[in-house]
């Protein structure tokens, strides 16, 4: 029954968050595939970024629990809730807890600090980024590095990222999952005035739009590559 629960995670956010991991995976199995799936990672690589944009223009414009401004919080909170979150007990958090909402951020900034290397990487060999031809031999193979090495940290924040909701569902016995799947949460938890209304699916049509084009625009506006200039 709709009265028995209440709107948290817009649709918008559910959907950017499936497709943000399952995503990564892909990147992550097509750039162990080998060579004949590098084109394929690398438009994986333009669709993360897509994803990227669209979350950081959502996390200012998107509904109340998606935006930034609702669980970015100053590290005294995030300090205090720490040391509490592993009592068994605990009020669910409405929309990402102090805790999460950093994991948010450092997830963000991971990824985009993979993708945007990414574009000036190269294997030495056949493959490199558009962008590559940008900067000097030293600097991509600088960014080649950081790409590289960067996967391992975002390796260690999913890692957390499933310990904690693991340690959620288990211990403290809060099903973080399903709310992520199907938007809500139970209305005893919820108060009325902390639910959200819609999902904006209208905006999120336009940050669609807007965030697809960056793309568009980064890819097209790539320098030449040293091949073409032959
Ligand atoms: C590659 C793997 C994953 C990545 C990169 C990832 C990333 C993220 C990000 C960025 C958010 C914040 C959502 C937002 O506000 O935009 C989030 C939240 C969340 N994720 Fe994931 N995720 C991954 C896998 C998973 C999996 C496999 C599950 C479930 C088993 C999961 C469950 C959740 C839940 C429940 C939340 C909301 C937590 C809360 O209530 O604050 N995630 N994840």
């Amino acid at each position: 029954m709709a009265e028995d629960r209440r709107l948290v995670w817009d649709l918008p956010l559910r959907v950017f968050h499936w497709l943000f991991a399952t995503s990564i995976f892909a990147s992550w199995a097509t750039a162990k595939a080998g060579f004949d799936w590098m084109q394929w990672h690398f438009y994986l690589g333009y669709w993360i970024i897509g994803l990227l944009v669209f979350r950081i223009i959502w996390g200012f414009f998107g509904p109340r629990h998606a935006r930034f401004g609702s669980f970015v919080r100053k590290p005294s909170a995030i300090w205090l809730y720490m040391k509490n979150m592993f009592a068994r007990t605990g009020v669910q958090s409405i929309g990402h807890n102090p805790v999460g909402g950093l994991m948010v951020i450092l997830m963000i900034v991971l990824v985009a600090v993979q993708a945007s290397t990414g574009l000036f990487t190269t294997d030495d060999v056949v493959w490199a980024g558009p962008y590559n031809p940008a900067v000097s031999k030293s600097t991509a193979s600088w960014l080649s590095t950081v790409h590289n090495v960067n996967f391992n940290f975002i390796l260690g924040a999913i890692g957390l990222h499933l310990a904690a909701i693991a340690f959620y569902g288990f211990v403290k016995k809060q099903n973080l999952v399903l709310p992520m799947l199907t938007g809500h949460k139970p209305a005893a938890l919820i108060p009325a005035h902390e639910a959200i209304s819609s999902s904006e699916l209208l905006k999120a049509m336009i940050v669609s739009a807007i965030s697809s084009g960056f793309v568009y625009w980064l890819v097209t506006h790539a320098p030449p590559s040293a091949d073409s200039l032959y």
